[in-house]
């Protein structure tokens, strides 16, 4: 097979399946096939660096079923079309690790780190001892066995020796390769520990999704991702996106080395070069995020290093995790029945902390739930002062048990949106008080109603003023129509004032008027007309996903748009219709149906394709369409072979955004000669990927 860095190669077979080959037509032929989705998925998954759209993707994944439909007995378990299996209806079998799955050492200082490295080399009598640093990712641990290449087994922690069966859920994880070039190593059978974890985005999304759907939201992305991994429906976990990061090698069974062209790479004698290994094998091990260090005092430093960086990684870690780096070293170290002597866990502080709830109040959102927010005695976590909390709805209240006056432990997991964590019933005076939901709206007065198998309270009346302006808010926010210098203030501002008073109202907005208002200068009146004008043309999902139709996120907004190609098709569509889309049970049809069937709605449509809003799908626009997509890209230095204008032009054309400056926001920094400070910077921050101009333009190649 060829080699994944021959991108243009692969590139050439993909254009091929695209554009000249129908479905394959012999067994070798789908194998090809299968290679190339694998190169794809590696890309997208492995390397964050999708060349192809998922529309393409799709397309290529359509062929090969197509072949295995016809030909079930040739389908092999490692091929890409094999990730979902059937749902299990009994308990998870129960399975023993082929080495006992230990904990490890806490340390939580320099202090602690300096002593832990006394005895490291006191123990393996060495005056200095080489070590790796890595992230210690907060997640739900997980083994996992591959033989003769091909993943067999998957297993949770359970007591350290024993663990849940999850091998199915875990082929849902799409970074876990099904098939893995261990051979080239010699390696008949290796296990493997890593941790599933769940991103903040991701994490995100789905707390959207489960309040959407009127469930409470979990408490954070490490409570997400075990839960996950214990589901009976694997097509469920499939949509909660997990990742998997590898970062110990726990057992290797060897072949006989050299035969058939096997064993042709040296198996590494370091914990580093483990990880390099597993990389190389497809793996997202922690290979840009590790350091190699002799002596403890660079491990202190990247241990703090990180501790600095992490509200701005996209997953979360609670700490480092050091391991002492020569694995003939970690040999002589071994363990005791609890950890193994050659790592320890570096513990970041806390992010929890202790308040007291003093009251609720009950806002009205956008879709007219009722939301009761927690008011708390303000507290500090992780740099951030808390002091008022979503408590969700009155079935969450219950659950954790919350009265006013509690003492309550509350959580704040990054830039992920704190929670209330429980409450503490032990330390009640008998003071506490009851809390109560109110029948009526808090804003209009009219009734309150709530579904059979909902937990929210909603205001039905949709001209309730909450559910006005937040529908306003919503569809100038970032995700919708980007409005840049119309935040949630000034619509507040412009509403009180009686200036706006629906969403077609944004394109009517008087700017004399809005000039003659305190803290309205000339120039941030021109900034706001200029934005407004701007996002006349903006893509048509973000009008759809703007709407705020309910259970309508981004991503089916994104869908929806690549069905239509004007607005108003959806008017058209039943609810069996739109059930035959991707991923739409019958709540989001019925969501979407209603929307389209209510004339007031259609009317707003009318509206403001008259103010100039375009509702047409644009030629280029396919959600997720150009080769970076949703990618940002920033050029430091003098490029030799582009020029820097056309070098953004490529990317822009290919879907993807020039940032000014290096930040966690950057995907990709093209580096070209004299690179300067934004390249120190980028070196800092483990997401940014840094491309030479070769590489770059390797990336874009087979575009041009
Ligand atoms: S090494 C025998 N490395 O932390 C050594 N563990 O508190 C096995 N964890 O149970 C563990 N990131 O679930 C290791 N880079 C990392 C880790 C890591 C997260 C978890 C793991 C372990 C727990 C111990």
């Amino acid at each position: 097979m060829k080699a994944y860095n021959d991108v243009k190669g692969w590139m050439d077979l993909t254009r091929a399946w695209m554009d000249e080959k129908g479905l394959p037509e012999t067994p070798a032929e789908a194998e090809k096939l299968r290679d190339v989705l694998r190169f794809h998925e590696y890309q997208y998954y492995h390397l964050d660096r999708p060349l192809i759209t998922d529309p393409e993707y799709d397309r290529l994944y359509k062929k090969l079923e197509g072949w295995e439909t016809a030909h079930p007995e040739k389908v092999t378990p490692d091929s890409p079309t094999q990730r979902v299996g059937k749902s299990l209806n009994t308990q998870f079998a129960t399975v023993t690790h082929l080495v006992p799955m230990l904990s490890l050492e806490n340390s939580y200082d320099a202090n602690d780190l300096q002593d832990w490295d006394r005895k490291a080399r006191e123990l393996s009598d060495a005056p200095i001892v080489e070590y790796c640093v890595e992230p210690k990712y907060d997640g739900a641990s997980i083994s996992v066995i591959y033989e003769n290449d091909i993943l067999v087994r998957s297993a949770t922690r359970g007591d350290g020796v024993q663990g849940d069966d999850i091998t199915v859920n875990s082929r849902q994880i799409r970074n876990l390769p099904l098939r893995a070039p261990f051979s080239r190593y010699g390696i008949q059978t290796i296990e493997i520990r890593g941790e599933v974890v769940m991103t903040k985005k991701s994490f995100e999304n789905f707390n959207t999704q489960l309040m959407e759907n009127g469930q409470p939201p979990l408490a954070n992305p490490r409570n997400a991702a075990a839960g996950t991994l214990r589901m009976k429906d694997p097509s469920e976990v499939g949509r909660r996106k997990l990742e998997a990061f590898l970062y110990h090698v726990s057992y290797v069974a060897e072949t006989t080395p050299n035969t058939d062209g096997r064993g042709s790479e040296k198996l590494p004698d370091t914990h580093s070069g483990m990880l390099r290994m597993l990389w190389d094998c497809g793996f997202r091990s922690p290979v840009h995020e590790m350091l190699v260090a002799k002596g403890i005092d660079d491990v202190v430093r990247h241990c703090g290093r990180f501790e600095g960086q992490r509200d701005d990684l996209p997953y979360e870690i609670d700490g480092m995790v050091v391991k002492v780096n020569q694995l003939e070293v970690q040999e002589r170290l071994g363990m005791t029945t609890h950890h193994p002597r050659w790592a320890i866990a570096y513990k970041f502080k806390a992010r929890q902390g202790t308040s007291r709830l003093r009251s609720v109040e009950f806002q009205v959102g956008r879709t007219g739930a009722v939301t009761p927010v927690a008011k708390i005695d303000p507290v500090g976590i992780g740099g951030v002062t808390v002091s008022s909390i979503s408590i969700h709805n009155e079935d969450y209240i219950r659950e954790k048990d919350l009265k006013l006056g509690d003492t309550v432990v509350v959580e704040r997991a990054g830039d992920v949106i704190p929670q209330i964590v429980r409450s503490v019933p032990d330390l009640r005076t008998g003071s506490e008080k009851s809390i109560h939901f109110p029948t009526d709206c808090p804003v209009c007065r009219s009734p309150l109603f709530k579904e059979a198998d909902e937990a929210v309270w909603r205001c039905i009346n949709a001209e309730c003023e909450a559910q006005v302006v937040e529908r306003i808010i919503h569809f100038v926010s970032k995700d919708a129509l980007d409005i840049r210098s119309f935040g949630e203030q000034q619509v507040r501002k412009f509403y009180e004032l009686g200036l706006l008073k629906d969403i077609p109202g944004i394109y009517r907005l008087d700017y004399g008027k809005i000039g003659s208002l305190e803290g309205f200068g000339k120039k941030s009146v021109d900034n706001l007309q200029q934005a407004i004008e701007q996002s006349k043309s903006q893509p048509l999902y973000r009008i759809i996903y703007g709407l705020g139709i309910r259970h309508v996120g981004e991503t089916t907004a994104k869908m929806l748009a690549q069905r239509i190609s004007h607005l108003l098709d959806l008017k058209e569509l039943t609810v069996d219709q739109l059930m035959q889309l991707e991923d739409i049970g019958p709540k989001v049809a019925s969501s979407i149906y209603g929307f389209f069937q209510n004339i007031k709605n259609i009317q707003m449509l009318a509206e403001l394709e008259n103010l100039g809003l375009t509702l047409q799908r644009a030629e280029q626009e396919t959600g997720d369409a150009g080769t970076f997509q949703g990618q940002t890209f920033l050029f430091t230095g003098t490029l030799s072979r582009l020029k820097r204008n056309d070098a953004e032009a490529i990317v822009e054309k290919a879907g993807g955004r020039i940032l000014s400056g290096v930040s966690s926001k950057l995907n990709y920094l093209v580096v070209g000669e004299d690179a300067g400070s934004k390249l120190e910077k980028a070196k800092k921050i483990p997401t940014i990927r840094i491309l030479t101009e070769e590489e770059f333009l390797n990336l874009v190649a087979y575009d041009n």
